[in-house]
C-alpha cells in the first residue's frame, strides 16, 4: 500500500490534480497495486488566512510518504516570493530533493514551434541541480536604500553537493540506454570559480563512467542548440538557476507547459512530482487547463515509486491521446474540457 501525499496547491493546480489522480486510480485498477492518499493544503489562500506555510512538522509528516504529488504554486494575492520559497523550496530543501528531473520530449511533431523537428529529434532529459547554487538565498545588502547600494546574491556550490548531482546524471544517461551521451551545461568561461569545481567534478567522475560519452556546452550556446540542434542532446546535467532557465525553453520546444512534468528527487527519500507549468490564475476555475502535464507528472511518479509499467502505460496512453485527439496543447484550444482530456487518457489506458 502506497502512501502518496497530494499538495493542489494554487490556481489551477487543483483542477489538474485532480485529472492526475484520476489517472492514478485507474492506474492502480489496472496494474494492481494499491495506494492511499491524503491532501495536504498549502496554498496561497490558507497562507492569507493563517500565515501558515510549509512548517517543521509537516516535512516531518510529509517524510512518511512514499511519493509527494504537487499541482502548482503561486497565488496572485499573495506577494511574490513568499509561497515559491515557504512552500516549493521549503520542500525540496527540507527534503533535500537535490536533483530537479526533466524529460523534454516531443510527442507530436504538430505541436512543435520549431520547424521540421520530429518526435526523434526531440527527446533528452535535463538533470538539474536542485539544493545548492543561487537557490540557497545566500547574500547581503551593502548601504541598502542608499546610491552606494550593492546587493549580493551568491552562488553557492559543495564539492559534495556538485558530486551527488553529477553522479545520479551519469547512473541516469546509463540507465536510460539511449545516445548515452551526458553534456555539461554550464559557464566556464565566465563563473570560474563554481564552473571549475562542476567542470573538475565532471571530468573526474566520467572516468568512472567510460561507457558514457561526455561533452560540454556553455548556457547561452546550449539555448542555441536546444532551437537550432534539439538532436544533439540526450542527458543534460548543469546547475539549479541554469536548469531553471533551460527547462522553460525546453517545455517549449516539446509543446508547450501544457504537457512539461518534472520530479524533484531525493533517491533515497521522499520525492516529489509536479506539472513545471505554475498556476496559471487567468484560467483557473474554467476548466479549459491542459492537465496532461499533470497526468505526465503521475507517471513519473509511479516509475519512481517501482510501478514503471504502470508509469510507461500512463506516458503511452498520454502519447496516443496527443498524436490521435487533441487540437492543440494550449489552455482553452484543445478541443475538450480539462475533466474531458482526463477522460481520454483513463479510456486509452
Ligand atoms: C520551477 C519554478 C520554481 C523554480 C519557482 C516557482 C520557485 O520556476 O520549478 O522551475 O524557480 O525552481
Ligand atoms: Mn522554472
Amino acid at each position: 500500500m502506497y502512501k502518496i501525499a497530494v499538495i493542489p496547491g494554487d490556481g489551477t493546480g487543483p483542477e489538474v490534480v485532480r485529472e492526475g489522480l484520476k489517472v492514478m486510480a485507474a492506474a492502480s485498477k489496472k496494474f494492481g497495486f494499491e495506494y492511499e492518499s491524503r491532501e495536504f493544503d498549502f496554498s496561497g489562500k490558507r497562507y492569507l488566512e493563517t500565515g501558515k506555510l510549509v512548517d517543521d512538522n509537516d516535512i516531518i509528516e510529509l517524510k512518511k510518504y512514499n511519493a509527494i504529488y504537487l499541482g502548482a504554486v503561486g497565488d496572485p494575492n499573495v506577494k511574490p516570493g513568499i509561497i515559491e520559497t515557504g512552500v516549493l523550496l521549503k520542500l525540496r530543501f527540507a527534503l533535500d530533493q537535490y536533483i530537479n528531473l526533466r524529460p523534454v520530449k516531443l510527442y507530436s511533431s504538430s505541436y512543435c514551434p520549431l520547424k521540421d523537428k520530429r518526435p526523434e529529434d526531440i527527446d533528452f532529459v535535463v538533470v538539474r541541480e536542485n539544493s545548492e547554487g543561487l537557490y540557497k538565498g545566500m547574500g547581503e545588502f551593502k548601504n541598502k536604500g542608499t546610491k552606494d547600494e550593492v546587493a549580493l546574491q551568491v552562488s553557492y556550490n559543495t564539492r559534495k553537493g556538485v558530486e551527488r548531482c553529477l553522479r545520479y546524471a551519469f547512473e541516469y544517461t546509463r540507465a536510460r540506454n539511449k545516445k548515452k551521451k551526458l553534456t555539461l551545461c554550464g559557464k566556464t568561461n565566465v563563473l570560474t570559480y563554481a564552473w571549475d569545481l562542476w567542470e573538475r567534478a565532471f571530468n573526474e567522475i566520467a572516468k568512472e563512467y567510460p561507457d558514457v560519452t561526455t561533452d560540454y556546452a556553455h548556457v547561452d550556446a546550449t539555448t542555441m542548440w536546444f532551437v537550432k540542434n534539439p538532436e544533439w542532446f540526450d542527458v543534460i546535467v548543469t546547475d539549479n538557476m541554469f536548469g531553471d532557465i533551460i527547462t522553460d525553453l525546453g517545455a517549449m520546444i516539446q509543446g508547450g507547459m501544457g504537457i512539461a512534468a518534472g520530479g524533484n528527487i531525493n533517491p533515497e527519500g521522499v520525492s516529489m512530482f509536479e506539472p513545471i507549468g505554475g498556476s496559471a490564475p487567468k484560467y483557473t476555475g474554467q476548466n479549459v487547463i491542459n492537465p496532461l502535464a499533470a497526468i505526465c507528472a503521475v507517471g513519473m511518479l509511479l516509475e519512481n515509486i517501482g510501478e514503471a509499467k504502470a508509469g510507461k502505460a500512463v506516458e503511452a496512453a498520454v502519447i496516443k491521446i496527443v498524436q490521435t485527439k487533441l487540437k492543440s496543447l494550449a489552455a482553452g484550444k484543445m478541443g475538450y474540457s480539462t475533466p474531458e482530456v482526463g477522460d481520454l487518457v483513463v479510456e486509452n489506458l
